[in-house]
């Protein structure tokens, strides 16, 4: 089977930079990315340095693409009509309401794009499942658009993404593996196939791995939780040096320096955020329990635990350090993304140790080279309109934060500044510069061990 036309549903982190290496591999195939935002389209069709999703090397692939076989659109069912191929890449939140509440996967997008999809179909299609989804997820796709659709054929299969954020464009390029799981029919092997040929275009062929579809989908959960397992050992293992005096940097790398082990992902750090680690734990850790693996559910949930413990654990080591009080004082934080060279903030380790500063009296300035203004703010109110017991109590918290453009004025006249992502203009900050800066020799405190000097450092 020939594919000349693929859509992508979800406009998101995972759908755009895929749909741009799709469409710049395959000169020869329409892609059409589509979304229910409309903001979000006319940014993807607008200037390349304001885009929706800041990855390095992203904008270059758009300048190349767009408007030649790469399209962004708000017409959803124009584009699944005329697609062989459809790519769900919607958001899969955690439940906060009903049955898993707080740990299962919310599929209504899911289901509601499902059902669109076979409203619209008057040929048969393929649907690839890419945003993240619980084990055995397809045959609740395959239930709902045959039952809501009998004319034509669809083949579901599960591609997960394994693209890390701030390295998309690389990760997609050189991927270590490409997983494609699909029914053992002659028309799922087909599916399968056709999409297999798509990566064949850069990707060799050893790399390309075809499996069944609950071995796909539960690939993503089990790599993801592997590795945030990895981040949780190491910030565990830092609050041990920090007590006996062993040195994280120096067990990290004694310890990758095993080859069974290897160094990559034993950096110790204020915790992991992002959008997939918390969540797809959660979902692995719902699935357990589900199937009254008890024991199994509580192992993987402390690999949350400890993360929870270090974002703590790292606010509380600033309030400690100052006196065990930091009412009415100046603290800066520097870096609100997640990690460095994205601008998304979803869970990251700033929102949390921000919240908890400002709950003690502390005022927070804040500086991120991506992150806009705008966007720090919805995350810190989604969680402050839930404790704030009146607008009063809602403003005064917002009246404790001012955010920066550049990180030199956002740590004047503060009593601490705390590194928070490990971007690379942080690492010229020393004393020295500070003290330059800044009229009140601020302590500092490294959570992302990119300072050779600072007051405190994890694991140190
Ligand atoms: C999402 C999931 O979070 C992740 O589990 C999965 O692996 C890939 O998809 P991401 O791309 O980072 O990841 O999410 P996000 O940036 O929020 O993008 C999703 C997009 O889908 C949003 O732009 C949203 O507007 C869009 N969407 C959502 C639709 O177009 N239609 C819907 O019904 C729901
Ligand atoms: C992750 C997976 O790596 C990727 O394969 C999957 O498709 C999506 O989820 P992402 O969340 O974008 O990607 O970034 P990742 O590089 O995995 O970092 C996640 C978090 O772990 C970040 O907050 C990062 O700072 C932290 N981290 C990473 C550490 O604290 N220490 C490390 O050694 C590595």
């Amino acid at each position: 089977m020939k594919i000349k036309n693929i859509c992508c549903i979800g406009a998101g982190y995972v759908g755009g930079p895929t749909m741009a290496v799709i469409a710049l591999k395959c000169p020869d195939i329409k892609v059409t990315v589509v979304d229910k935002d409309s903001s979000k389209i006319d940014r993807w069709n607008g200037k390349y340095q304001d885009l929706p999703v800041y990855e390095p090397g992203l904008a270059d692939i758009i300048k190349k693409t767009r408007g030649r076989n790469l399209f962004f659109s708000t017409e959803i069912d124009k584009s699944i009509d005329d697609a062989e191929m459809i790519f769900m890449a919607v958001n899969t939140p955690t439940k906060t309401e009903g049955k898993g509440a707080g740990m299962a996967a919310d599929l209504r997008y899911v289901e509601n794009c499902a059902k669109n999809i076979a409203k619209i179909a008057t040929a048969d299609k393929i649907v690839v499942e890419k945003s993240t989804l619980p084990v055995r997820t397809a045959e609740k796709i395959k239930e709902i658009l045959s039952n809501n659709n009998s004319d034509v054929n669809f083949e579901i299969i599960s591609n997960p993404e394994f693209l890390a954020e701030g390295t998309a464009i690389k990760d997609l390029f050189k991927s270590d593996r490409v997983l494609i799981g699909g029914e053992k029919t002659q028309s799922g092997e087909k599916a399968v196939e056709a999409l297999a040929k798509i990566y064949n275009r850069w990707i060799p062929k050893e790399k390309i791995i075809t499996m069944n579809v609950w071995s796909a989908e539960l690939s993503k959960l089990a790599s993801n939780a592997m590795l945030a397992q990895r981040i949780s050992s190491i910030n565990s293992l830092s609050a041990i040096c920090e007590k006996t005096g062993a040195d994280i940097d120096e067990l990290s790398n004694a310890i990758g320096l095993d080859h069974r082990i290897g160094p990559k992902f034993l950096k110790a750090s204020v915790g992991f955020g992002g959008s997939c680690f918390k969540k797809d734990i959660l979902n692995l850790v719902y699935l357990c329990k589900y199937y009254g693996l008890n024991e199994v559910a509580e192992y993987w949930h402390k690999v949350i635990k400890i993360n929870e413990y270090q974002k703590d654990r790292f606010a509380n080591i600033i309030i400690d350090e100052l006196g065990g009080n930091v009412e009415n004082k100046k603290i800066a934080i520097l870096g609100w993304a997640f990690k460095k060279n994205t601008n998304d903030s979803r869970e990251s380790a700033a929102i949390e140790i921000t919240d908890k500063l400002i709950e003690n009296g502390a005022h927070i300035n804040i500086y991120d080279p991506k992150v806009k203004e705008s966007r720090i703010k919805e995350d810190l109110n989604n969680i402050w309109e839930l404790k704030s017991k009146s607008e009063k109590d809602l403003s005064n918290r917002f009246s404790r934060l001012e955010i920066f453009n550049n990180y030199k004025d956002a740590i004047k006249e503060t009593h601490a500044l705390a590194i928070i992502t490990e971007w690379d203009e942080f690492k010229e900050i020393n004393f020295k510069l500070v003290n330059q800066i800044t009229n009140k020799n601020p302590k500092i405190f490294d959570g992302r061990l990119i300072l050779k000097e600072s007051n405190y450092t994890i694991g140190k």
